[in-house]
């Protein structure tokens, strides 16, 4: 499918098989939706020939999301019609924002909807596939813009779906080596220096924590290091939780969609496919992203509950759980940037099953040490659909980690396990006074029913927040 943006004054120009149209609440109706007495509330459609009629609700109300779906809406219904091409009437829609963050959301939108996972198949079901997908507007001053929106847009979706595809290989596939090997490539491919660490390193490194998750598993832990090429002293660090696959070690989980663990690195890979946009966007930020690999496996060199461990930090850590080893691999990679003395540092992880019990999978959870910080996040979840929701971080919550025999144990016996964890996390980051963790439990993948904007499997969350927030300090 081609994304187009085209502007002409003449009110068609080519034919298209599917043209859509947006209908604000409290705006002018179209005459035929008047006509036979339709008013459209938010997210209803009304087919009318070959112009599909998209509800959005009060202007007051509107939200780039809105956009998103209705191109979602607009793709789906040309397939449906079995279209040539499709046509989205971008004026229609020219409320609140530019018409070029319209274009923009409209082009994201297409092209999100737009994705399979199929490589696996041996006859994938055929879809119908849609020719061009194209946004119109009878500004023609504004054609560079919308063009610039939209080709920003298919940068911005490249990286989503690397996330996803990372993300949806199977855990036989997507080992530590492997996911190191595909940064690699990223890396090379998009102008990025890409450092791998391996076990010796990490050793070397006292790295306690990655040692520990990865020494039940057969595959060796990677610890990837991404950086853009851009001077400056304080980068900003992502660092993404990597664990190819969460068996629980030891403290082994049920088997009921443990499969489902094969997502327990979309942290990591979330990083990954933010540095890749990072990169071909050449964002003027200098930014690190970090991910620690590993795969949490039980068997006879696995690590016991009651183990203490150390991470890089010198702090000491009782694992009464192997199955909380998502902060022990973190401990590591938060106290390893360190060295960068990033002006800010933000964390991604599939961390805590009590986030999704918390919020479904409507958003994700947000906690952090620096007001400034959580509120750029906020606002980069608000203006990607990627929402997030903050929890409270307040310091009697500590003792509920506070081990029997060493500094900090890795879970609390009951009760708020989404913010022990991150009071946990919060130990390995205080080498900087700006520090934010993200907990994507439940918004990285659809489980049971496709989104508007992602189809079952990976949803690559966290892309294009954390290509807002880069934004928000250039
Ligand atoms: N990867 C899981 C968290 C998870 C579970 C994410 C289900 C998404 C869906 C993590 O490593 C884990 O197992 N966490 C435990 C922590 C507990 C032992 C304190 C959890 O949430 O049960
Ligand atoms: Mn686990
Ligand atoms: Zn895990």
């Amino acid at each position: 499918m081609k994304i187009m943006a085209n502007v002409s004054k003449a009110s068609s120009s080519k034919a298209a098989d599917v043209s859509a149209i947006g209908v604000f609440e409290n705006g002018k109706p179209p005459k035929i939706l008047s006509d036979k007495k339709v008013s459209l509330k938010a997210g209803e459609t009304f087919l009318a020939g070959d112009t599909l009629f998209i509800g959005l609700g009060k202007k007051e109300k509107f939200t780039l999301e809105k956009v998103r779906v209705a191109a979602a809406r607009l793709l789906a219904q040309g397939r449906a019609s079995r279209a040539r091409g499709v046509r989205l009437d971008l004026d229609s829609f020219w409320e609140k924002f530019s018409l070029a963050e319209i274009a923009g959301a409209a082009a994201e939108g297409a092209r999100l909807a737009d994705y399979r996972f199929a490589r696996y198949k041996s006859k994938p079901k055929p879809v119908h596939e849609i020719g061009s997908f194209e946004l119109v507007s009878k500004h023609a001053d504004q054609a560079r813009a919308l063009r610039r929106a939209a080709a920003e847009a298919e940068t911005i979706t490249q990286g989503v779906f690397f996330t996803r595809d990372l993300a949806n290989e199977p855990p036989n596939v997507m080992t530590p080596e492997r996911l190191a090997q595909a940064a690699r490539e990223m890396a090379r491919k998009n102008n990025l220096t890409c450092k791998v660490l391996g076990l010796n390193e990490i050793k070397k490194l006292k790295m306690g924590g990655v040692i520990g998750v990865s020494q039940g598993s057969v595959h060796p832990p990677q610890f990837i290091i991404l950086e853009n090429k851009v001077k400056g002293a304080r980068p900003l660090v992502l660092v993404g939780k990597g664990i190819t696959f969460d068996t629980g070690g030891i403290s082994i989980k049920p088997s009921n969609d443990m499969d489902k663990m094969k997502f327990d690195m979309c942290g990591a890979a979330a990083v990954i496919g933010a540095m890749k946009v990072i990169a071909n966007l050449k964002l003027p930020v200098r930014v690190v992203g970090i991910a620690p690999v590993c795969e949490n496996m039980p068997g006879g060199r696995a690590q016991r509950p009651g183990d203490i461990v150390r991470a890089m930090n010198g702090k000491t850590i009782e694992v009464l759980n192997t199955d909380a080893e998502g902060r022990l691999i973190l401990a590591d990679a938060l106290a390893y940037a360190a060295r960068y003395k990033p002006k800010a540092l933000v964390d991604i992880a599939t961390l805590t099953g009590a986030c999704a019990a918390t919020f479904a999978d409507l958003c994700s959870g947000v906690m952090g040490t620096d007001r400034d910080l959580v509120n750029r996040i906020k606002e980069a979840g608000e203006e990607t659909g990627e929402r997030v929701w903050e929890l409270p971080m307040w310091e009697e919550y500590f003792d509920l980690i506070r081990a029997t025999y060493a500094d900090i144990q890795n879970i609390s016996k009951k009760y708020a396990g989404t913010i022990t964890a991150a009071m946990f996390l919060k130990e390995f980051a205080d080498h900087t006074a700006s520090w934010a963790h993200l907990d994507i439990a439940g918004t990285a993948w659809n489980e049971s029913h496709p989104k508007p904007l992602s189809p079952i499997g990976a949803t690559g969350v966290g892309v294009r927040l954390f290509v807002k927030l880069v934004k928000s300090y250039s």
